[in-house]
Protein backbone atom coordinates (compact mmCIF):
# COMPACT_ATOMS: atom_id res chain seq x y z
CA UNK A 1 0.00 0.00 0.00
CA UNK A 2 1.18 3.28 -0.85
CA UNK A 3 0.12 7.16 0.10
CA UNK A 4 0.16 10.08 -1.74
CA UNK A 5 2.29 11.82 0.00
CA UNK A 6 5.40 14.29 -0.38
CA UNK A 7 2.81 17.51 -1.23
CA UNK A 8 4.72 20.36 -1.05
CA UNK A 9 2.42 22.77 -2.57
CA UNK A 10 -0.73 23.80 -2.66
CA UNK A 11 -1.50 26.53 -5.87
CA UNK A 12 -4.77 27.39 -6.37
CA UNK A 13 -4.54 28.92 -10.55
CA UNK A 14 -7.35 31.17 -11.86
CA UNK A 15 -6.50 29.76 -15.45
CA UNK A 16 -5.14 25.96 -15.77
CA UNK A 17 -2.57 26.48 -17.45
CA UNK A 18 -0.83 29.02 -15.12
CA UNK A 19 0.22 26.24 -12.52
CA UNK A 20 0.55 22.32 -12.49
CA UNK A 21 -2.95 21.20 -11.73
CA UNK A 22 -1.55 18.89 -8.62
CA UNK A 23 1.14 19.45 -6.48
CA UNK A 24 3.79 16.95 -6.46
CA UNK A 25 3.46 13.29 -5.77
CA UNK A 26 4.94 10.78 -4.65
CA UNK A 27 7.36 8.79 -6.96
CA UNK A 28 5.67 4.89 -8.12
CA UNK A 29 2.21 6.00 -9.45
CA UNK A 30 3.04 6.39 -13.36
CA UNK A 31 0.52 5.29 -15.31
CA UNK A 32 3.04 2.46 -15.90
CA UNK A 33 2.79 1.66 -12.29
CA UNK A 34 -0.88 2.03 -12.25
CA UNK A 35 -1.13 -0.61 -15.28
CA UNK A 36 0.26 -3.45 -13.38
CA UNK A 37 -3.35 -4.11 -11.60
CA UNK A 38 -5.31 -1.83 -14.09
CA UNK A 39 -4.46 -3.88 -17.38
CA UNK A 40 -6.91 -3.59 -19.51
CA UNK A 41 -7.48 0.52 -18.51
CA UNK A 42 -3.69 0.64 -19.50
CA UNK A 43 -3.61 -0.69 -22.47
CA UNK A 44 -6.52 1.18 -23.57
CA UNK A 45 -5.30 4.45 -22.11
CA UNK A 46 -1.71 3.86 -23.81
CA UNK A 47 -3.26 3.76 -27.32
CA UNK A 48 -4.94 7.04 -26.57
CA UNK A 49 -4.18 10.71 -27.99
CA UNK A 50 -3.49 11.30 -23.83
CA UNK A 51 -0.82 9.42 -23.49
CA UNK A 52 1.07 11.05 -26.38
CA UNK A 53 0.18 14.66 -25.22
CA UNK A 54 3.97 14.96 -24.86
CA UNK A 55 5.67 13.01 -27.40
CA UNK A 56 3.23 14.15 -30.43
CA UNK A 57 5.48 15.51 -32.62
CA UNK A 58 3.15 18.10 -33.53
CA UNK A 59 3.41 19.36 -30.07
CA UNK A 60 6.86 18.82 -29.74
CA UNK A 61 7.25 21.40 -33.27
CA UNK A 62 5.13 23.93 -32.02
CA UNK A 63 6.79 24.16 -28.33
CA UNK A 64 9.67 24.70 -30.02
CA UNK A 65 8.55 27.42 -31.75
CA UNK A 66 8.54 29.97 -29.13
CA UNK A 67 10.37 28.29 -26.26
CA UNK A 68 9.99 31.39 -23.55
CA UNK A 69 6.02 30.75 -23.70
CA UNK A 70 6.55 27.31 -23.69
CA UNK A 71 5.99 26.84 -20.26
CA UNK A 72 2.39 27.46 -20.19
CA UNK A 73 1.47 24.49 -23.00
CA UNK A 74 2.89 22.12 -19.60
CA UNK A 75 -0.21 22.04 -17.16
CA UNK A 76 -2.60 20.79 -20.00
CA UNK A 77 -0.27 18.39 -21.50
CA UNK A 78 1.85 17.10 -18.69
CA UNK A 79 -0.10 18.77 -15.96
CA UNK A 80 1.23 16.77 -12.68
CA UNK A 81 3.99 18.89 -11.18
CA UNK A 82 6.51 15.45 -10.97
CA UNK A 83 6.20 15.28 -15.08
CA UNK A 84 7.83 18.92 -15.13
CA UNK A 85 11.62 19.93 -15.33
CA UNK A 86 11.22 23.71 -13.89
CA UNK A 87 8.20 25.14 -11.82
CA UNK A 88 7.32 28.72 -12.53
CA UNK A 89 7.27 30.94 -9.68
CA UNK A 90 5.61 34.06 -11.10
CA UNK A 91 3.36 34.92 -13.55
CA UNK A 92 3.30 38.48 -13.84
CA UNK A 93 4.54 38.11 -17.37
CA UNK A 94 4.63 35.60 -18.87
CA UNK A 95 7.67 35.67 -20.73
CA UNK A 96 9.98 37.37 -17.45
CA UNK A 97 9.47 34.54 -15.26
CA UNK A 98 10.98 32.86 -11.89
CA UNK A 99 12.06 29.38 -12.84
CA UNK A 100 12.72 26.84 -9.91
CA UNK A 101 14.30 23.43 -10.93
CA UNK A 102 12.06 20.71 -9.79
CA UNK A 103 13.46 17.99 -7.61
CA UNK A 104 10.34 15.68 -7.91
CA UNK A 105 11.10 15.81 -11.69
CA UNK A 106 10.57 12.18 -13.34
CA UNK A 107 10.91 12.17 -17.36
CA UNK A 108 9.51 8.93 -17.38
CA UNK A 109 6.06 10.48 -16.12
CA UNK A 110 6.72 13.54 -18.17
CA UNK A 111 6.64 11.15 -21.23
CA UNK A 112 3.10 9.52 -20.30
CA UNK A 113 1.61 13.30 -21.13
CA UNK A 114 -2.23 13.60 -19.52
CA UNK A 115 -1.15 10.69 -17.60
CA UNK A 116 -3.95 8.59 -14.78
CA UNK A 117 -3.40 11.39 -11.86
CA UNK A 118 -4.37 14.14 -14.35
CA UNK A 119 -8.22 13.24 -13.82
CA UNK A 120 -7.94 10.97 -10.90
CA UNK A 121 -5.88 12.60 -8.25
CA UNK A 122 -7.36 14.70 -5.35
CA UNK A 123 -5.57 15.41 -1.78
CA UNK A 124 -7.12 12.48 0.48
CA UNK A 125 -6.82 9.54 -2.29
CA UNK A 126 -7.49 8.55 -6.22
CA UNK A 127 -10.29 10.13 -7.71
CA UNK A 128 -12.90 6.81 -7.70
CA UNK A 129 -16.26 6.36 -10.07
CA UNK A 130 -18.20 3.94 -8.14
CA UNK A 131 -18.65 4.40 -3.74
CA UNK A 132 -17.18 1.11 -1.53
CA UNK A 133 -14.03 0.40 -3.31
CA UNK A 134 -11.97 -1.99 -2.12
CA UNK A 135 -9.01 -1.01 -3.56
CA UNK A 136 -5.24 -1.29 -1.63
CA UNK A 137 -4.72 2.68 -2.03
CA UNK A 138 -7.11 5.23 -0.87
CA UNK A 139 -9.95 6.34 -3.06
CA UNK A 140 -12.40 9.03 -2.97
CA UNK A 141 -15.87 8.69 -4.38
CA UNK A 142 -15.66 11.96 -6.72
CA UNK A 143 -18.71 12.43 -8.95
CA UNK A 144 -17.21 15.06 -11.00
CA UNK A 145 -15.44 12.32 -12.47
CA UNK A 146 -18.61 12.05 -14.72
CA UNK A 147 -18.84 15.42 -15.13
CA UNK A 148 -18.03 17.94 -18.12
CA UNK A 149 -16.12 20.05 -15.56
CA UNK A 150 -13.29 17.33 -16.03
CA UNK A 151 -12.81 17.33 -19.22
CA UNK A 152 -12.88 21.24 -19.83
CA UNK A 153 -10.16 21.85 -17.37
CA UNK A 154 -7.87 21.56 -20.44
CA UNK A 155 -10.76 21.40 -23.51
CA UNK A 156 -12.41 24.66 -22.30
CA UNK A 157 -9.96 27.30 -22.44
CA UNK A 158 -9.91 30.73 -24.26
CA UNK A 159 -7.68 33.34 -23.14
CA UNK A 160 -5.83 36.45 -24.53
CA UNK A 161 -1.83 36.04 -23.47
CA UNK A 162 -0.62 38.17 -25.90
CA UNK A 163 -1.61 40.45 -29.26
CA UNK A 164 -0.50 37.37 -31.19
CA UNK A 165 -0.74 34.71 -27.97
CA UNK A 166 -4.14 33.44 -27.82
CA UNK A 167 -5.28 29.92 -25.97
CA UNK A 168 -8.39 29.15 -27.96
CA UNK A 169 -9.94 25.68 -27.34
CA UNK A 170 -14.08 26.17 -27.18
CA UNK A 171 -15.29 22.26 -27.17
CA UNK A 172 -16.90 22.76 -23.63
CA UNK A 173 -18.65 25.88 -24.56
CA UNK A 174 -19.78 24.84 -28.01
CA UNK A 175 -21.57 21.85 -26.04
CA UNK A 176 -23.14 24.52 -24.13
CA UNK A 177 -24.57 26.57 -26.89
CA UNK A 178 -25.92 23.71 -28.41
CA UNK A 179 -27.82 22.41 -25.95
CA UNK A 180 -26.36 19.46 -25.76
CA UNK A 181 -27.17 17.08 -22.38
CA UNK A 182 -25.02 13.96 -23.11
CA UNK A 183 -21.79 14.49 -20.69
CA UNK A 184 -18.34 14.30 -22.72
CA UNK A 185 -17.42 11.37 -20.81
CA UNK A 186 -20.93 9.34 -22.23
CA UNK A 187 -19.32 9.89 -25.45
CA UNK A 188 -16.00 9.46 -25.69
CA UNK A 189 -15.70 6.97 -22.38
CA UNK A 190 -18.96 4.41 -23.63
CA UNK A 191 -19.92 1.78 -21.21
CA UNK A 192 -18.38 -1.59 -20.37
CA UNK A 193 -18.76 -4.15 -18.16
CA UNK A 194 -15.14 -5.52 -16.57
CA UNK A 195 -12.94 -6.54 -14.29
CA UNK A 196 -11.32 -3.00 -13.57
CA UNK A 197 -8.31 -3.88 -12.02
CA UNK A 198 -6.89 -7.59 -11.46
CA UNK A 199 -8.76 -9.63 -8.88
CA UNK A 200 -11.30 -7.04 -8.75
CA UNK A 201 -15.30 -8.13 -8.93
CA UNK A 202 -16.98 -7.16 -13.27
CA UNK A 203 -18.00 -3.25 -12.45
CA UNK A 204 -20.02 -1.12 -14.97
CA UNK A 205 -16.94 1.87 -15.79
CA UNK A 206 -16.42 3.94 -18.72
CA UNK A 207 -13.49 2.78 -22.05
CA UNK A 208 -10.26 4.64 -21.90
CA UNK A 209 -9.85 5.29 -24.85
CA UNK A 210 -10.98 8.76 -25.49
CA UNK A 211 -11.48 7.85 -29.65
CA UNK A 212 -12.13 11.46 -31.33
CA UNK A 213 -10.93 12.72 -35.02
CA UNK A 214 -9.24 9.36 -35.55
CA UNK A 215 -6.30 11.03 -37.09
CA UNK A 216 -3.37 8.93 -36.61
CA UNK A 217 -0.10 9.53 -34.82
CA UNK A 218 2.15 7.54 -37.12
CA UNK A 219 3.37 4.98 -34.67
CA UNK A 220 1.77 1.40 -34.00
CA UNK A 221 -1.27 2.58 -31.76
CA UNK A 222 -4.63 2.65 -33.75
CA UNK A 223 -6.38 5.82 -32.06
CA UNK A 224 -9.89 5.09 -33.05
CA UNK A 225 -12.17 7.74 -34.66
CA UNK A 226 -16.14 8.47 -33.12
CA UNK A 227 -16.89 9.26 -36.89
CA UNK A 228 -19.65 12.36 -36.47
CA UNK A 229 -20.37 13.01 -39.93
CA UNK A 230 -22.95 12.10 -42.78
CA UNK A 231 -22.19 12.57 -46.37
CA UNK A 232 -24.11 12.06 -49.72
CA UNK A 233 -23.45 13.06 -53.10
CA UNK A 234 -26.18 14.24 -55.29
CA UNK A 235 -25.75 13.97 -59.23
CA UNK A 236 -27.57 13.08 -61.96
CA UNK A 237 -26.28 10.39 -63.87
CA UNK A 238 -27.10 11.48 -67.34
CA UNK A 239 -25.92 15.10 -69.13
CA UNK A 240 -26.05 16.18 -72.58
CA UNK A 241 -22.46 17.92 -74.06
CA UNK A 242 -22.98 21.80 -72.80
CA UNK A 243 -25.17 21.02 -70.33
CA UNK A 244 -24.47 22.75 -66.87
CA UNK A 245 -24.71 19.51 -64.13
CA UNK A 246 -25.28 20.77 -60.56
CA UNK A 247 -23.50 18.63 -57.41
CA UNK A 248 -24.89 19.08 -54.23
CA UNK A 249 -22.44 17.78 -51.20
CA UNK A 250 -24.37 17.29 -47.99
CA UNK A 251 -22.25 16.74 -44.86
CA UNK A 252 -24.40 16.36 -41.28
CA UNK A 253 -23.01 16.76 -37.81
CA UNK A 254 -24.97 13.59 -36.48
CA UNK A 255 -22.80 12.78 -33.85
CA UNK A 256 -20.70 14.90 -32.32
CA UNK A 257 -21.76 16.80 -28.83
CA UNK A 258 -20.14 20.00 -30.87
CA UNK A 259 -19.00 21.80 -33.29
CA UNK A 260 -17.27 19.44 -36.22
CA UNK A 261 -13.66 19.82 -36.31
CA UNK A 262 -13.53 21.19 -32.62
CA UNK A 263 -10.70 21.45 -30.78
CA UNK A 264 -7.48 23.07 -31.97
CA UNK A 265 -8.46 26.00 -34.52
CA UNK A 266 -6.19 24.87 -37.16
CA UNK A 267 -8.70 22.06 -37.95
CA UNK A 268 -10.30 21.71 -40.84
CA UNK A 269 -12.61 19.08 -42.71
CA UNK A 270 -11.45 19.50 -46.28
CA UNK A 271 -13.95 18.42 -48.93
CA UNK A 272 -12.51 18.06 -52.47
CA UNK A 273 -14.81 17.82 -55.51
CA UNK A 274 -13.39 16.87 -58.85
CA UNK A 275 -14.97 16.62 -62.32
CA UNK A 276 -13.52 16.76 -65.92
CA UNK A 277 -10.31 17.53 -66.29
CA UNK A 278 -8.52 20.17 -63.98
CA UNK A 279 -12.06 20.81 -62.63
CA UNK A 280 -11.68 20.53 -59.33
CA UNK A 281 -12.88 22.56 -56.40
CA UNK A 282 -12.00 22.77 -52.53
CA UNK A 283 -14.76 23.62 -49.81
CA UNK A 284 -13.47 23.93 -46.79
CA UNK A 285 -14.82 23.55 -43.17
CA UNK A 286 -13.02 25.27 -40.03
CA UNK A 287 -11.91 28.24 -38.87
CA UNK A 288 -9.91 31.01 -40.24
CA UNK A 289 -7.68 33.45 -37.99
CA UNK A 290 -4.92 36.17 -38.77
CA UNK A 291 -2.65 35.61 -36.48
CA UNK A 292 -0.35 38.86 -36.73
CA UNK A 293 -0.23 41.73 -35.45
CA UNK A 294 -3.53 40.83 -33.34
CA UNK A 295 -4.70 37.79 -32.95
CA UNK A 296 -8.47 37.36 -34.43
CA UNK A 297 -10.70 35.13 -35.66
CA UNK A 298 -11.83 36.12 -39.45
CA UNK A 299 -14.39 33.44 -39.87
CA UNK A 300 -15.86 30.13 -39.04
CA UNK A 301 -17.66 27.74 -40.89
CA UNK A 302 -18.32 24.45 -38.51
CA UNK A 303 -20.95 22.53 -38.25
CA UNK A 304 -23.01 23.09 -34.99
CA UNK A 305 -24.42 19.83 -33.61
CA UNK A 306 -27.13 18.02 -35.78
CA UNK A 307 -26.48 20.89 -38.50
CA UNK A 308 -26.74 19.53 -42.16
CA UNK A 309 -25.40 21.51 -44.84
CA UNK A 310 -25.42 21.62 -48.42
CA UNK A 311 -22.59 22.67 -50.74
CA UNK A 312 -23.37 23.23 -54.10
CA UNK A 313 -21.16 23.34 -57.49
CA UNK A 314 -21.57 22.66 -61.07
CA UNK A 315 -19.58 21.98 -64.17
CA UNK A 316 -20.37 22.12 -67.69
CA UNK A 317 -20.44 18.54 -69.38
CA UNK A 318 -18.10 17.90 -71.62
CA UNK A 319 -18.28 15.33 -75.16
CA UNK A 320 -17.20 11.85 -73.05
CA UNK A 321 -18.48 10.66 -69.56
CA UNK A 322 -16.92 11.85 -65.99
CA UNK A 323 -15.93 10.45 -63.40
CA UNK A 324 -17.04 13.08 -60.59
CA UNK A 325 -14.75 12.54 -57.57
CA UNK A 326 -15.31 13.44 -53.84
CA UNK A 327 -12.80 13.06 -51.21
CA UNK A 328 -13.45 14.62 -47.57
CA UNK A 329 -10.59 14.65 -45.26
CA UNK A 330 -10.09 15.45 -41.21
CA UNK A 331 -6.90 17.49 -41.28
CA UNK A 332 -5.14 18.42 -37.80
CA UNK A 333 -2.33 20.15 -39.29
CA UNK A 334 -2.16 22.15 -42.78
CA UNK A 335 0.41 21.65 -44.99
CA UNK A 336 1.53 25.42 -45.12
CA UNK A 337 2.30 24.72 -41.41
CA UNK A 338 4.09 21.01 -41.71
CA UNK A 339 6.18 22.97 -44.13
CA UNK A 340 7.21 25.71 -42.39
CA UNK A 341 8.39 22.99 -39.22
CA UNK A 342 10.42 20.65 -41.83
CA UNK A 343 12.20 23.78 -42.79
CA UNK A 344 13.05 24.73 -39.50
CA UNK A 345 14.18 21.10 -38.45
CA UNK A 346 16.31 21.64 -41.75
CA UNK A 347 18.27 24.80 -40.52
CA UNK A 348 18.53 22.86 -37.50
CA UNK A 349 16.08 24.44 -35.28
CA UNK A 350 15.73 22.47 -32.19
CA UNK A 351 12.55 20.16 -31.68
CA UNK A 352 11.49 16.91 -34.02
CA UNK A 353 13.90 15.82 -36.96
CA UNK A 354 12.27 16.74 -40.17
CA UNK A 355 12.53 13.05 -41.02
CA UNK A 356 9.79 12.48 -38.10
CA UNK A 357 8.01 15.51 -39.71
CA UNK A 358 7.60 14.30 -42.92
CA UNK A 359 6.34 10.77 -41.55
CA UNK A 360 3.46 12.09 -39.14
CA UNK A 361 -0.22 11.95 -40.42
CA UNK A 362 -1.62 15.32 -40.78
CA UNK A 363 -5.04 14.03 -41.98
CA UNK A 364 -7.58 11.39 -42.28
CA UNK A 365 -9.81 10.22 -45.30
CA UNK A 366 -13.49 10.05 -44.18
CA UNK A 367 -15.07 9.27 -47.30
CA UNK A 368 -14.25 9.15 -50.22
CA UNK A 369 -17.01 8.51 -53.28
CA UNK A 370 -17.00 8.30 -57.14
CA UNK A 371 -19.50 8.37 -59.69
CA UNK A 372 -19.75 8.38 -63.62
CA UNK A 373 -21.64 10.70 -65.61
CA UNK A 374 -22.68 9.51 -68.76
CA UNK A 375 -23.23 11.42 -71.83
CA UNK A 376 -26.75 11.81 -72.88
CA UNK A 377 -27.40 11.76 -76.77
CA UNK A 378 -29.96 14.25 -77.90
CA UNK A 379 -32.19 15.87 -75.55
C1 LIG B 1 -1.61 -3.23 -6.49
C2 LIG B 1 -2.64 -3.10 -7.50
C3 LIG B 1 -3.12 -1.69 -7.83
C4 LIG B 1 -2.36 -0.60 -8.19
C5 LIG B 1 -0.85 -0.51 -8.34
C6 LIG B 1 -3.30 0.46 -8.44
N1 LIG B 1 -4.58 0.03 -8.23
FE1 LIG B 1 -6.26 1.10 -8.44
N2 LIG B 1 -7.37 -0.39 -7.69
C7 LIG B 1 -6.90 -1.67 -7.44
C8 LIG B 1 -8.01 -2.51 -7.02
C9 LIG B 1 -7.92 -3.99 -6.67
C10 LIG B 1 -9.16 -1.70 -6.99
C11 LIG B 1 -10.58 -2.08 -6.65
C12 LIG B 1 -11.25 -2.56 -7.91
C13 LIG B 1 -12.70 -2.80 -7.76
O1 LIG B 1 -13.20 -2.78 -6.64
O2 LIG B 1 -13.33 -2.98 -8.81
C14 LIG B 1 -8.70 -0.37 -7.43
C15 LIG B 1 -9.54 0.71 -7.58
C16 LIG B 1 -9.20 1.88 -8.27
C17 LIG B 1 -10.11 2.94 -8.65
C18 LIG B 1 -11.57 3.00 -8.29
C19 LIG B 1 -12.37 2.18 -9.24
C20 LIG B 1 -13.83 2.46 -9.17
O3 LIG B 1 -14.55 1.48 -9.19
O4 LIG B 1 -14.23 3.62 -9.14
C21 LIG B 1 -9.40 3.85 -9.36
C22 LIG B 1 -9.92 5.12 -10.00
C23 LIG B 1 -8.04 3.38 -9.40
N3 LIG B 1 -7.94 2.18 -8.73
C24 LIG B 1 -7.02 4.05 -10.04
C25 LIG B 1 -5.69 3.71 -9.88
C26 LIG B 1 -4.60 4.55 -10.32
C27 LIG B 1 -4.77 5.87 -11.05
C28 LIG B 1 -3.45 3.92 -9.97
C29 LIG B 1 -2.02 4.42 -10.14
C30 LIG B 1 -1.74 5.70 -9.53
C31 LIG B 1 -3.81 2.67 -9.32
N4 LIG B 1 -5.18 2.60 -9.27
C32 LIG B 1 -2.93 1.73 -8.85
C33 LIG B 1 -5.61 -2.10 -7.58
C34 LIG B 1 -4.52 -1.28 -7.86
C1 LIG C 1 -5.83 24.95 -21.57
C2 LIG C 1 -5.13 23.72 -21.88
C3 LIG C 1 -4.09 23.75 -22.99
C4 LIG C 1 -2.99 24.55 -23.10
C5 LIG C 1 -2.56 25.68 -22.18
C6 LIG C 1 -2.30 24.12 -24.29
N1 LIG C 1 -2.95 23.07 -24.88
FE1 LIG C 1 -2.43 22.08 -26.57
N2 LIG C 1 -4.11 20.95 -26.48
C7 LIG C 1 -5.05 21.04 -25.48
C8 LIG C 1 -6.17 20.17 -25.78
C9 LIG C 1 -7.41 19.98 -24.94
C10 LIG C 1 -5.87 19.55 -27.02
C11 LIG C 1 -6.74 18.55 -27.76
C12 LIG C 1 -7.63 19.20 -28.77
C13 LIG C 1 -7.10 19.04 -30.16
O1 LIG C 1 -6.28 18.15 -30.41
O2 LIG C 1 -7.52 19.82 -31.04
C14 LIG C 1 -4.55 20.07 -27.43
C15 LIG C 1 -3.90 19.71 -28.59
C16 LIG C 1 -2.71 20.25 -29.01
C17 LIG C 1 -2.03 19.88 -30.22
C18 LIG C 1 -2.50 18.84 -31.21
C19 LIG C 1 -3.43 19.52 -32.18
C20 LIG C 1 -4.31 18.55 -32.90
O3 LIG C 1 -5.16 19.07 -33.62
O4 LIG C 1 -4.19 17.33 -32.72
C21 LIG C 1 -0.88 20.65 -30.29
C22 LIG C 1 0.16 20.65 -31.39
C23 LIG C 1 -0.84 21.48 -29.11
N3 LIG C 1 -1.98 21.22 -28.35
C24 LIG C 1 0.17 22.38 -28.81
C25 LIG C 1 0.16 23.23 -27.71
C26 LIG C 1 1.20 24.20 -27.43
C27 LIG C 1 2.47 24.40 -28.24
C28 LIG C 1 0.81 24.90 -26.32
C29 LIG C 1 1.49 26.06 -25.64
C30 LIG C 1 1.76 27.20 -26.48
C31 LIG C 1 -0.45 24.30 -25.88
N4 LIG C 1 -0.81 23.30 -26.74
C32 LIG C 1 -1.14 24.71 -24.76
C33 LIG C 1 -4.99 21.83 -24.34
C34 LIG C 1 -4.06 22.81 -24.11
C1 LIG D 1 -8.82 12.08 -19.13
C2 LIG D 1 -9.19 11.64 -17.81
C3 LIG D 1 -8.81 10.25 -17.37
C4 LIG D 1 -7.58 9.64 -17.47
C5 LIG D 1 -6.31 10.18 -18.11
C6 LIG D 1 -7.72 8.34 -16.86
N1 LIG D 1 -8.99 8.16 -16.38
FE1 LIG D 1 -9.70 6.58 -15.34
N2 LIG D 1 -11.56 7.38 -15.36
C7 LIG D 1 -11.90 8.60 -15.86
C8 LIG D 1 -13.34 8.77 -15.80
C9 LIG D 1 -14.12 9.97 -16.30
C10 LIG D 1 -13.85 7.59 -15.21
C11 LIG D 1 -15.33 7.23 -14.95
C12 LIG D 1 -15.83 6.41 -16.13
C13 LIG D 1 -17.18 5.83 -15.93
O1 LIG D 1 -17.36 5.08 -14.95
O2 LIG D 1 -18.05 6.05 -16.76
C14 LIG D 1 -12.70 6.74 -14.93
C15 LIG D 1 -12.78 5.50 -14.31
C16 LIG D 1 -11.69 4.75 -13.93
C17 LIG D 1 -11.74 3.54 -13.12
C18 LIG D 1 -12.99 2.92 -12.55
C19 LIG D 1 -13.63 2.04 -13.55
C20 LIG D 1 -14.52 2.78 -14.46
O3 LIG D 1 -14.28 2.67 -15.69
O4 LIG D 1 -15.42 3.48 -14.00
C21 LIG D 1 -10.45 3.08 -12.98
C22 LIG D 1 -10.01 1.85 -12.25
C23 LIG D 1 -9.60 4.01 -13.69
N3 LIG D 1 -10.37 5.00 -14.25
C24 LIG D 1 -8.24 3.89 -13.77
C25 LIG D 1 -7.45 4.66 -14.61
C26 LIG D 1 -6.06 4.38 -14.92
C27 LIG D 1 -5.28 3.23 -14.34
C28 LIG D 1 -5.64 5.35 -15.77
C29 LIG D 1 -4.29 5.45 -16.46
C30 LIG D 1 -3.79 4.27 -17.16
C31 LIG D 1 -6.76 6.25 -15.99
N4 LIG D 1 -7.84 5.79 -15.30
C32 LIG D 1 -6.70 7.41 -16.77
C33 LIG D 1 -11.03 9.55 -16.38
C34 LIG D 1 -9.69 9.32 -16.67
C1 LIG E 1 -5.07 17.51 -18.29
C2 LIG E 1 -5.68 17.98 -19.52
C3 LIG E 1 -6.78 17.15 -20.17
C4 LIG E 1 -7.90 16.62 -19.56
C5 LIG E 1 -8.33 16.74 -18.10
C6 LIG E 1 -8.65 15.96 -20.60
N1 LIG E 1 -7.98 16.07 -21.81
FE1 LIG E 1 -8.55 15.28 -23.59
N2 LIG E 1 -6.81 15.90 -24.45
C7 LIG E 1 -5.86 16.68 -23.83
C8 LIG E 1 -4.77 16.93 -24.75
C9 LIG E 1 -3.54 17.78 -24.47
C10 LIG E 1 -5.08 16.22 -25.94
C11 LIG E 1 -4.26 16.19 -27.25
C12 LIG E 1 -3.16 15.22 -27.19
C13 LIG E 1 -2.42 15.20 -28.54
O1 LIG E 1 -3.07 15.04 -29.58
O2 LIG E 1 -1.22 15.36 -28.55
C14 LIG E 1 -6.39 15.60 -25.71
C15 LIG E 1 -7.05 14.80 -26.66
C16 LIG E 1 -8.38 14.36 -26.50
C17 LIG E 1 -9.16 13.69 -27.52
C18 LIG E 1 -8.66 13.26 -28.89
C19 LIG E 1 -8.79 14.34 -29.92
C20 LIG E 1 -8.60 13.75 -31.29
O3 LIG E 1 -7.58 13.97 -31.89
O4 LIG E 1 -9.48 13.03 -31.72
C21 LIG E 1 -10.40 13.47 -26.99
C22 LIG E 1 -11.58 12.83 -27.70
C23 LIG E 1 -10.38 13.96 -25.64
N3 LIG E 1 -9.14 14.48 -25.36
C24 LIG E 1 -11.47 13.89 -24.77
C25 LIG E 1 -11.39 14.16 -23.40
C26 LIG E 1 -12.46 13.89 -22.46
C27 LIG E 1 -13.80 13.31 -22.81
C28 LIG E 1 -12.00 14.27 -21.23
C29 LIG E 1 -12.71 14.18 -19.90
C30 LIG E 1 -13.11 12.83 -19.47
C31 LIG E 1 -10.65 14.79 -21.41
N4 LIG E 1 -10.32 14.70 -22.73
C32 LIG E 1 -9.85 15.31 -20.39
C33 LIG E 1 -5.91 17.17 -22.54
C34 LIG E 1 -6.85 16.81 -21.58
C1 LIG F 1 -23.02 13.39 -28.39
C2 LIG F 1 -21.68 12.79 -28.32
C3 LIG F 1 -20.51 13.69 -27.96
C4 LIG F 1 -20.38 14.51 -26.86
C5 LIG F 1 -21.41 14.80 -25.77
C6 LIG F 1 -19.04 15.04 -26.91
N1 LIG F 1 -18.38 14.58 -28.03
FE1 LIG F 1 -16.47 15.01 -28.57
N2 LIG F 1 -16.73 14.02 -30.32
C7 LIG F 1 -17.84 13.26 -30.65
C8 LIG F 1 -17.65 12.69 -31.97
C9 LIG F 1 -18.66 11.79 -32.70
C10 LIG F 1 -16.38 13.13 -32.43
C11 LIG F 1 -15.70 12.81 -33.75
C12 LIG F 1 -15.67 14.00 -34.66
C13 LIG F 1 -15.13 13.62 -36.02
O1 LIG F 1 -15.82 12.88 -36.75
O2 LIG F 1 -14.03 14.03 -36.29
C14 LIG F 1 -15.83 13.96 -31.37
C15 LIG F 1 -14.58 14.58 -31.43
C16 LIG F 1 -13.98 15.23 -30.35
C17 LIG F 1 -12.66 15.80 -30.35
C18 LIG F 1 -11.72 15.83 -31.55
C19 LIG F 1 -12.03 17.08 -32.36
C20 LIG F 1 -12.41 16.82 -33.78
O3 LIG F 1 -12.43 17.78 -34.55
O4 LIG F 1 -12.67 15.67 -34.16
C21 LIG F 1 -12.41 16.31 -29.10
C22 LIG F 1 -11.17 17.00 -28.64
C23 LIG F 1 -13.62 16.09 -28.32
N3 LIG F 1 -14.55 15.43 -29.11
C24 LIG F 1 -13.77 16.45 -26.99
C25 LIG F 1 -15.02 16.49 -26.34
C26 LIG F 1 -15.26 17.13 -25.05
C27 LIG F 1 -14.20 17.79 -24.21
C28 LIG F 1 -16.59 17.01 -24.79
C29 LIG F 1 -17.38 17.57 -23.62
C30 LIG F 1 -17.27 19.02 -23.44
C31 LIG F 1 -17.18 16.25 -25.88
N4 LIG F 1 -16.20 15.97 -26.80
C32 LIG F 1 -18.52 15.90 -25.97
C33 LIG F 1 -18.96 13.08 -29.87
C34 LIG F 1 -19.24 13.75 -28.69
Amino acid sequence: MYLLAGISVVLIAARSWEQPKTPNLAAGQKASDCGVCHTEIYAEWKQSTHAQAWTDVQFQAELHKDPEVGWMCLNCHTPLANQQAYLVNTTDSIRNIDRIRNPAFDPAWQAEGVTCLSCHWTNEGIASAHKNVNAPHPTVYSPELKRDSLCNECHQAVARIEDNLVCHFNTGQEKLDAGVTESCQECHMPSVERVMALGGPVRTGGRHLWAGSGIPKGDESTHPGLDALDFKVTAQAQAAPGEQVPVVITLVNARAGHMVPSGDPERTVVVRIEGPAGNVEEWRIGQVWEWHPVSRKLSDNRLKPKEARDHQWSFTMPTEDVELKVSVDHVRMSSENLNYHIEKAEKGHPGPSAEALRAYPTKRRLFSHQTQISVRDGP
